[in-house]
């Protein structure tokens, strides 16, 4: 995720103004920034790694001539946060400059292609494909949109792009799709950027750019185009009644619950990592004597649900280990023999960087997870990945969460076709509902919101919960109580549900809540069974279900049903999204702040 923005004045310096925009972008990226700028047919462009203010104390971003400009902050995800990766990104003859917020999925293809035909790359990006692109597209006597819209239709992936051109020294073209674009309107200024809160100071006038779509600013004016045919699209700007404050959560009272609604599109991200990587570290896993899932918090919750996912798919054992715990644990046994995969949003977490170092020592082999491309986690793994969530501002991790189960269960998928441990259909079956998986998250929080709310009201006051699962559910149920500990300061107990007759049933009496997680899977009855158990000493029963499931649904005080037929294996991405919820609207009702609970840090860089 990065922010992408941009203007057209009608006097005056567009440069401070991007840069001021950029600074309330700054929560989408923030590892590179540059501004590029036309001037007397001229392009200007200052950019470096590093935080904006870093790179502003040393080039000073507002030092650049012209009223048209164009700006990015990054966070990276193709090529490290070198100066030479930040954008803008430009064409051979440095005539054209491009600014792109989301992944080019068929980079190295098109790349090769221009390469052969002499063009000279200069990042690691997928975005300065884009260039080249439209630099051949306007050698063909196209205008500057008119190249652009042929250069995006030969890329396949998601974007939200702006282009200015010194062969057009007026216009600024942006085009999107699956990455946010919107456009505000000014009595003396045009301005585009990913998200409202980059003008909201300048002009509450907004035009929101929908997929496929190509928009032409112009001294004033605006032209909507929809790239597959050219049609010309007439849409007048709306007015935005948004504090600034409320415009940075996008409307949402909390990060969190911004957070929560992103899932989908981060899911989408998901499915577009760089094959070539998770290639390389399943070839690690396959190869591997044993394998360690390391890990804190949130992310270990992932670990415990990945290790049913490679023992389910591929038939292999893993081992979930807590860091704060792996050296004590197995600190002399790892060895050259040993794999750790490491799971950590911030990538740098003190206790899963240690358990590593200490991996490393003895020869292990280590490979990271993580959110932060430039991290340490990214700098000490042999091989990782960038899960693509964006940053996560929330303490309380939700969409880095369901962002670290899909990354997993695509590598345990790997793994198990590579061994042959899976037949075809189940393959099929499996990246299909990957695929919709998305859609599902969107209409549990459009269907389900309202009534978690309801029955956060309803169970506010209780003192303590239980989350019960079995199976995979487990991890779901660890992921329901973290949530609804940290953020709403109510002591709660996961158990697998099985266990939950040898100690924690002795704490319930009337009335006391236990939620349990039901998917239909191959642990359904002996659920049924351990519901009973509950039931009958007075407990009352809040149960997750897939939709249709009666017979859970008359044994429950309160259900949330989730769509069915999913298999087992993905069943705690969707399953985890009401707990959250759950977890978010307990806090609010219980007058917790979300966003900064207490004691809690993002990220914990202490042993
Ligand atoms: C802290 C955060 C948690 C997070 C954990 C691990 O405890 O509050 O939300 O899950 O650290 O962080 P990591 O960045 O390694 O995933």
């Amino acid at each position: 995720m990065c922010g992408i923005f941009g203007c057209i004045l009608k006097n005056g310096n567009a440069a401070p103004i991007i840069h001021s925009a950029l600074k309330k972008l700054e929560y989408r990226g923030y590892d590179s920034v540059g501004t590029a700028t036309v001037y007397k047919n001229k392009l200007f462009i200052k950019k470096d790694k590093g935080k904006i203010d870093e790179v502003h104390a040393l080039h000073n971003l507002d030092d650049l001539p012209g009223r048209i400009g164009i700006g990015h902050t990054r966070w990276a995800t193709h090529g490290a946060p070198y100066q030479v990766n930040t954008h803008p990104h430009t064409d051979c003859k440095e005539q054209i400059a491009v600014v792109h917020n989301g992944i080019i999925e068929n980079f190295a293809e098109l790349k090769m292609e221009l390469e052969e035909r002499g063009h000279v790359f200069r990042s690691k990006t997928d975005t300065e494909v884009i260039a080249h692109l439209i630099e051949e597209k306007l050698t063909g006597g196209l205008t500057l949109a008119e190249a652009a819209r042929e250069a995006l239709r030969q890329v396949v992936g998601s974007y939200a792009i702006a282009v200015v051109s010194v062969t057009e020294p007026d216009k600024i073209v942006c085009a999107r799709k699956e990455s946010p674009l919107v456009v505000g309107v000014a009595e003396n200024a045009l301005y585009f950027a990913s998200d409202i809160p980059a003008f909201l100071p300048l002009t509450n006038r907004s035009v929101v750019i929908q997929d496929e779509e190509i928009i032409i600013l112009n001294d004033g004016e605006y032209e909507i185009r929809k790239i597959p045919d050219w049609e010309l699209v007439k849409r007048e700007p709306e007015v935005i009644d948004w504090t600034s404050e409320m415009a940075e959560k996008q409307g949402y009272p909390h990060f969190m619950l911004k957070e929560i609604h992103e899932q989908p599109s981060c899911l989408r991200s998901t499915l577009r990592l760089q094959d070539q990587f998770l290639e390389l570290m399943t070839t690690f896993i396959d190869r591997a004597g044993e394998v360690f899932l390391v890990a804190c918090g949130t992310s270990h919750n992932a670990c415990i649900a990945a290790s049913y996912m490679f023992s389910k798919l591929a038939l292999s054992a893993t081992h979930p280990v807590i860091a704060s715990e792996f050296v004590e644990q197995h600190g002399k046994s790892v060895n050259i023999d040993s794999t750790l995969l490491a799971v950590s949003q911030s990538g740098e977490t003190a206790d899963t960087l240690a358990a590593l170092e200490c991996a490393r020592q003895r020869a292990a082999t280590v490979l990271g997870l993580t959110n932060v491309v430039g991290s340490t986690l990214t700098r000490v793994a042999r091989v990782y990945v960038c899960q693509q969530s964006g940053p996560e501002i929330g303490v309380a991790a939700t969409k880095t969460f369901t962002s670290q189960l899909s990354v997993l269960s695509q590598l345990a998928l790997r793994l198990a076709k590579r061994r042959g441990k899976i037949s075809h259909v189940e393959i099929e079956d499996l990246e299909e509902k990957l695929k919709q998986m998305p859609d599902i998250i969107e209409r549990i929080i459009q269907t389900k919101e309202e009534k978690l709310r309801q029955i956060a009201k309803k169970y506010k006051d209780k003192r303590c919960f239980f989350f019960l699962g079995r199976g995979i559910s487990y991890a779901v149920a660890l992921e329901g109580r973290l949530k609804l500990m940290e953020i709403a300061y109510v002591p709660a107990i996961a158990y697998p549900a099985g266990e939950s007759k040898h100690g924690p049933i002795s704490l319930i009496e009337p009335g006391f809540p236990v939620i349990f997680i039901c998917p239909k899977d191959d642990t359904h009855k002996t659920v049924i069974g351990n519901i009973m158990e509950m039931k009958a000493r007075g407990a009352s029963i809040i149960a997750l279900v897939e939709e249709g499931d009666e017979e859970i649904k008359s044994l429950a005080d309160d259900y949330i049903e989730i769509a069915t037929g999913l298999p087992e294996v993905l069943s705690p991405i969707p399953f985890v999204v009401p707990l959250q919820l759950f977890a978010y609207y307990m806090a609010v009702e219980r007058k917790c702040d979300p966003d900064m609970p207490r004691n809690l840090a993002k990220s914990v860089t202490v042993k």
